[in-house]
């Protein structure tokens, strides 16, 4: 934890490092209201602790607290104050200090203190960046999962401006940063598991590629054999970070049913299983759907994805749901030349191709999700339309 201690007295100091090293591995820096005052320019993280010594009504560190707590709303400041008059109170209030003391203040008392700021922060943050995770998974290999996930995911940074963390699950053969960028990745969830015990949102946001600045993707391993490296505990680990970091955490999963998968199934809010209309996609979603029912995921769970739909064909959408007994809840057009240039340019195919009937589709769903339509796509639209004659 990074910690600032703002005092002019050495003597206070002393005391106020004493007590927070007490509290365990602390990260500590010392100094005057100038520090204060650079810790609100600074652009970084920032502060997660701030103790400010000798405050005064009319001390000149107000405003540096007023602008560090607004630009660093996760720092958690705490005042020290020999005489706390109401005016002196209600200034602290209105600058976002959590707690004033009187000193001298003792072990446990600032042991209390700090639990309660703790988990006051922790259950806000709980409360306003629980991520929404929304799993795709092939129900025969080549059915579209992958495309469908990143291009979804894509519509949701670009379109909605949510924070969006797409997760390479399909960790023997995972391939989804292609479909939405054209480079290598630097690192991979293989890399995050070796260096679990580093695990936070930024360590996290670090290790994925950045497509947008909204827009994260965390690779799946060059080489099967580094699969291994991947545990379900690591899972469990990544997709409950990736809650706090990102809207929306949309995973891509491998086929084979796992430890890992079954995990990632378990954190999942819903899971999209993807079918083409042909017998055998559908003889593998009939034996999918009864490993679904076997870890016990209802309707309110599974949402199934008919990909790559024609009109005309064979079978209908009216016989997979018999032949399945299961709803199918979206249906997603086959456009072959648009999806195979966006494939293999590595573009998203709603920037690629606006008007492509699967680019409709996956706004569809996307603000299906949302629960509203991207901003100012209307004006868009007609902005669109008008220049493009
Ligand atoms: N709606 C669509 N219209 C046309 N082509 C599509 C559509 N969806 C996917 N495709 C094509 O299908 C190919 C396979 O898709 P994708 O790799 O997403 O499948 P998958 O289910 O993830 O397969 P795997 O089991 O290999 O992971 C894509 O490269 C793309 O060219
Ligand atoms: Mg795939």
């Amino acid at each position: 934890m990074k910690v600032l201690i703002v005092s002019q007295s050495q003597k206070n100091i002393a005391v106020l490092r004493a007590l927070i090293e007490g509290e365990g591995h602390m990260d500590v820096t010392v100094g005057g209201v100038e520090v204060l005052a650079t810790a609100a320019q600074d652009a970084g993280p920032g502060f997660d602790l701030v103790l400010v010594d000798g405050l005064t009504e009319d001390a000149a560190g107000w405003n540096a607290i007023d602008r560090v707590t607004e630009r660093h709303p996760q720092t958690q400041v705490i005042a020290l104050a020999a005489e706390q008059t109401p005016e002196l109170l209600r200034q602290a209030m209105r600058v976002g200090v959590r707690e004033v003391l009187t000193p001298p203040v003792h072990k446990s008392q600032f042991h209390d203190t700090l639990q309660r700021i703790a988990q006051k922060a922790s259950a806000a943050m709980q409360h306003s960046s629980r991520g929404r995770v929304i799993a795709f998974q092939a129900c025969k290999g080549g059915s579209g999962a992958t495309f469908l996930a990143a291009n979804l995911a894509s519509v949701l940074a670009h379109e909605h401006g949510k924070r969006v963390g797409l997760i390479d699950l399909n960790l023997q053969f995972g391939d989804a940063v292609l479909f939405v960028f054209d480079h290598l990745p630097r690192a991979t969830i293989a890399d995050v598991s070796r260096q679990i015990e580093r695990l936070d949102a930024s360590f996290l946001v670090a290790s994925m590629v950045q497509v947008a600045p909204n827009f994260s993707v965390l690779a799946a391993p060059e080489d099967p054999d580094q699969a291994a490296t991947v545990q379900a505990a690591h899972i469990d680990q990544i997709i409950k970070v990736a809650r706090e970091a990102f809207d929306f955490v949309v995973l891509d999963l491998g086929r084979n049913i796992d430890s890992a998968t079954i995990h990632a199934l378990d954190h999942s809010d819903l899971v999209f299983p993807v079918l083409q209309e042909t017998l055998p996609f559908l003889r593998d979603t009939k034996r999918m759907l009864k490993v679904y029912a076997s870890l016990g995921y209802g309707e309110e769970k599974l949402k199934l994805v008919v990909n790559r739909f024609e009109k005309g064909g064979d079978i209908t959408i009216d016989d997979v749901e018999k032949a399945l007994g299961v709803h199918v809840a979206r249906i997603i057009p086959n456009s072959y030349k648009a999806v195979a240039a966006s494939v293999n340019q590595g573009v998203p195919v709603a920037r690629l191709a606006d008007h492509d009937v699967v680019s409709k589709a996956l706004r569809e769903m996307a603000e299906e999700l949302v629960g509203a339509p991207a901003p100012g796509k209307q004006e868009g639209g007609w902005f669109r339309h008008v220049f493009k004659g």
